[in-house]
């Protein structure tokens, strides 16, 4: 004889920050994912003859063996071009059909028009409204959560989320500490929103502008606009306290990662996979510490792409959905930390 456990009642599931729902929910689904990264590579060797570095030093700092680098004739846009033609392929949507494109990049084409609205002109995407997102290396995750919105209260069907960058163009190539950081390219997904237990459950978004002071660009805005001496002095170039930075990241996204599992009642065992933003081994491996997770269970590939910002995850998230460590139903943590500050996380279920 077998006995039938009582039935419990329905549990009601958070589905977004602060926002409630019982039974099947609309959820915002990665329909289809795409990357592109610009062939030329830049190897540590190659920094080792335009500055004081060394391969060991910057692999046992940062986990980078190599970047990519941007052709002279390529902008930002051109990149996420080639990212969103993967992933829309993948999504089997065609660009006519988009309601909105969004672009997270701190190295847009231009002042304006924006670099989403280049790369609508490029796909031919005539329905779709667009707009770039700023928030340095967290973009591709404040990217996510604005999506969601526009899906998840029914504005929108069909969204393009892109995160690309050409950081090689406002980095000092003559600053160690910084030039040997970073790379180009480009990540994109389709996003749309469908009922059921699989997709976005949360996004975890925060800023703290106190601190922006660690990581920035000085000029090229408004307030220092170009001008012979702010290109003398270097200000349009990428600034930032590194190792400051680092210690604020590691306990920023301890934080964030906390927050997003108490969220949802959930254990760090429960995560499948974690794709964070790729900016530096070191705190990839802390961060999984905390979590107690295998190193097998972390998507990787900064050795290979240095920090693409805005691009990393959703670079990361292509790499791994292709080649198959992303399977149906993982759970799945992403995190990210950059200028603003900002940092951020999201979790979601394939
Ligand atoms: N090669 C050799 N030596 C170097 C290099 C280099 N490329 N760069 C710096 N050094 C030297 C420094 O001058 C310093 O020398 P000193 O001790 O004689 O003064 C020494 O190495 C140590 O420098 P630190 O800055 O303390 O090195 P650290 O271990 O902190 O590593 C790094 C630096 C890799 C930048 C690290 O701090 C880091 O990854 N920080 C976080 C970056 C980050 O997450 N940023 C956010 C995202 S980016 C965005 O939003 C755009």
């Amino acid at each position: 004889m077998t006995t039938r456990r009582p039935q419990t009642p329905r549990r009601v599931k958070p589905v977004g920050s602060g926002r409630f729902a019982v039974g099947p929910a609309l959820r915002t689904r990665i329909v289809g994912t795409g990357s592109y990264a610009p062939p030329t590579v830049l190897t540590n060797r190659d920094l080792e003859r335009m500055v004081d570095t060394s391969d060991a030093w910057i692999l046992e700092r940062t986990g980078i063996r190599e970047r990519r680098i941007a052709g002279h004739d390529e902008a930002a846009s051109d990149l996420a071009r080639e990212a969103a033609r993967h992933a829309l392929r993948m999504a089997d949507v065609r660009p006519k059909e988009l309601d909105l494109i969004l672009v997270a990049t701190s190295t847009p084409d231009m002042v304006f028009p924006s670099t989403a609205c280049v790369l609508q002109k490029m796909l031919g995407a005539k329905q779709a409204a667009a707009f770039d997102l700023s928030a340095a290396c967290s973009g591709f995750l404040y990217g996510l959560a604005v999506a969601d919105q526009f899906l998840r209260c029914g504005t929108y069907k069909k969204v393009l989320l892109v995160g690309s960058e050409i950081f090689s163009r406002i980095v000092d190539w003559q600053d160690r500490a910084t030039c040997v950081l970073f790379g180009d390219g480009a990540g994109a997904v389709v996003l749309q929103a469908e009922r059921g237990r699989r997709g976005l459950l949360s996004t975890h978004l925060h800023s703290d502008g106190n601190q922006g002071h660690l990581l920035y660009v000085p000029a090229g805005g408004s307030r220092i606009p170009a001008t012979p001496k702010s290109l003398e002095e270097g200000l349009h170039f990428v600034k930032m306290k590194g190792n400051e930075t680092f210690r604020v990241a590691v306990r920023a996204l301890e934080a964030v990662v906390t927050e997003t599992l108490q969220n949802h009642g959930l254990p760090p065992s429960a995560i499948d996979l974690l794709i964070p933003h790729q900016a530096n081994f070191r705190i990839i491996r802390a961060m999984a510490e905390r979590l107690g997770l295998p190193m097998d269970r972390v998507v990787v590939n900064l050795d290979r792409y240095g920090n693409t910002s805005a691009a990393s995850i959703p670079m990361a998230l292509d790499e791994a959905v292709r080649d198959g460590r992303v399977q149906a139903g993982h759970l799945i943590l992403f995190e990210a930390f950059g200028g603003g500050l900002t940092w951020a996380s999201a979790l979601y279920r394939w």
